[in-house]
């Protein structure tokens, strides 16, 4: 059966990130790591999509491929360039944006802080300090005061264990340190980070008289597989990577629930630190001793990562198994640079979703346009419409009318799998 329908009320659009399309000279640590060299293309943040000051155009491209939902990123190092300094003008321009989306029926879930820091904040030791909790504690408090009863539904913070594992791991990201000592400490002071933002944003929204708060953090899991599933060594690092890399900081954010090796630092009670699940799934690993990589002769993307569509459901099921609350997929998408796969791994993994029995509510697909992608700069396309960088110039992509077609119709039927999914491959790393 190539058709399948979605459930009735499942909403469905799009996510981005601040960094990854507005553009501007910016003192923040993503400007800095370009400034160091070290975007792979060297591309510069700085040009992205332009969105902050197109994003009227932008919202209207949105409307016209019927939208419903936006999960979009404010950009810390905008709205408090200097430490205590807060820019009013900044702050109003991120109002009118909303308002703008919620004109048009489009409905804003609101990221707080997806991997970038303002450099005076990096240059104190960011999230390495459990005293600088703090600055983002009061930053958020501003941003929530100001948004009021326009923004109801918040993600505290994009992916710790992605920010944590690239910035003081490997290396790769901001700050580069490698260190895993120090990984485990940022990651519980991201954890305290993110519970004392939750009692925070309820505290104050309730104090406003508003009963409609939903705030998460945005998780991002991947399914593990050992590499030789006859070694027990391969087995046993699955089973270890998939707790210390995923599991254990779902839980601690969660729940307040904390692993013998990292720290309840503000000493909170266990309880319920979320109000929905949010889940950004890419791909699998294969584990072979203690690295990971990607599994033999199977489909892949074109940063060469597993196209693994049932994955979306096994990470779902994980995390529905810590906490039973409705799954928001606030990522799932591909680097696919000529548009020549994503609407196969659209239909895949919408699929996957119709057919399963979880309480899944939302889908966003990552993203809108091609943007920024971090170290690969702008030669990784995830987008369903093309951005030409030199020019500014939007463009649907196939996919992205794909994509139209299936909110419209909240099914894929057969002549649309015929149209759009039925010749496409994916390529392969055999
Ligand atoms: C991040 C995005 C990124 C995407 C694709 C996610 O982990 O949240 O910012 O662009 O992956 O790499």
């Amino acid at each position: 059966m190539t058709e399948f329908k979605l459930k009735k009320g499942f909403l469905i659009g799009v996510a981005s990130a601040a960094t990854q399309i507005e553009g501007g000279e910016l003192e923040h640590s993503w400007q800095d790591w370009y400034r160091r060299g070290k975007i792979k293309d060297n591309s510069n943040p700085a040009r992205a999509n332009d969105h902050y000051a197109r994003y009227q155009q932008d919202t209207l491209l949105m409307k016209e491929m019927g939208i419903e939902i936006y999960r979009l990123g404010i950009e810390w190092a905008r709205i408090e360039p200097q430490k205590g300094v807060f820019d009013g003008a900044v702050i109003q321009r991120y109002c009118d944006e909303i308002k703008q989306l919620q004109l048009q029926g489009i409905k804003v879930l609101v990221t707080l802080h997806h991997f970038t820091n303002p450099l005076w904040f990096e240059n104190i030791g960011a999230f390495s300090k459990k005293e600088n909790i703090s600055y983002f504690i009061k930053y958020i408090e501003v941003v929530l005061k100001a948004f009021g009863p326009e923004v109801a539904e918040y993600i505290t913070i994009n992916e710790p264990n992605v920010y944590t594992t690239f910035g003081y791991f490997f290396g790769e990201w901001p700050p580069g340190e490698k260190s895993l000592t120090k990984t485990i400490k940022v990651l519980s002071i991201l954890a305290a980070a993110h519970l004392q933002a939750y009692l925070k944003i309820h505290e104050i929204r309730k104090e406003m008289g508003f009963s409609d708060t939903k705030v998460s953090f945005a998780n991002h899991l991947r399914v593990f597989i050992p590499k030789d599933s006859k070694k027990l060594k391969d087995r046993f690092f699955t089973k270890l990577l998939a707790k210390l890399f995923q599991q254990d900081i779902a839980v601690a954010m969660m729940k307040a629930k904390f692993p013998w090796y990292m720290k309840n630092i503000l000493k909170l009670p266990q309880g319920i630190y979320c109000d929905f699940i949010a889940l950004n799934y890419y791909t699998r690993s294969c584990v072979s001793g203690m690295s990971d990589g990607v599994k033999e002769k199977v489909t892949v993307n074109d940063l060469g990562w597993e196209v693994y569509p049932p994955g979306i459901i096994q990470c779902a099921q994980q995390l529905y198994d810590i906490c039973q609350l409705p799954i928001y997929i606030t990522e799932n998408g591909t680097c696919d640079n000529h548009d020549s796969f994503r609407a196969r791994y659209i239909y895949e993994h919408l699929k996957e979703i119709s057919e399963s029995s979880l309480p899944l509510a939302r889908y966003y697909h990552w993203c809108f346009c091609d943007n920024f992608e971090w170290l690969e700069g702008e030669s990784a396309r995830f987008g369903i419409v093309h951005i030409d960088y030199d020019n500014q110039k939007r463009t649907i992509k196939n996919s992205g009318r794909f994509f139209s077609e299936i909110i419209a119709n909240k099914e894929v039927t057969t002549s649309m799998y015929d149209k759009y999914v039925k010749d496409q491959e994916y390529p392969r790393n055999d």
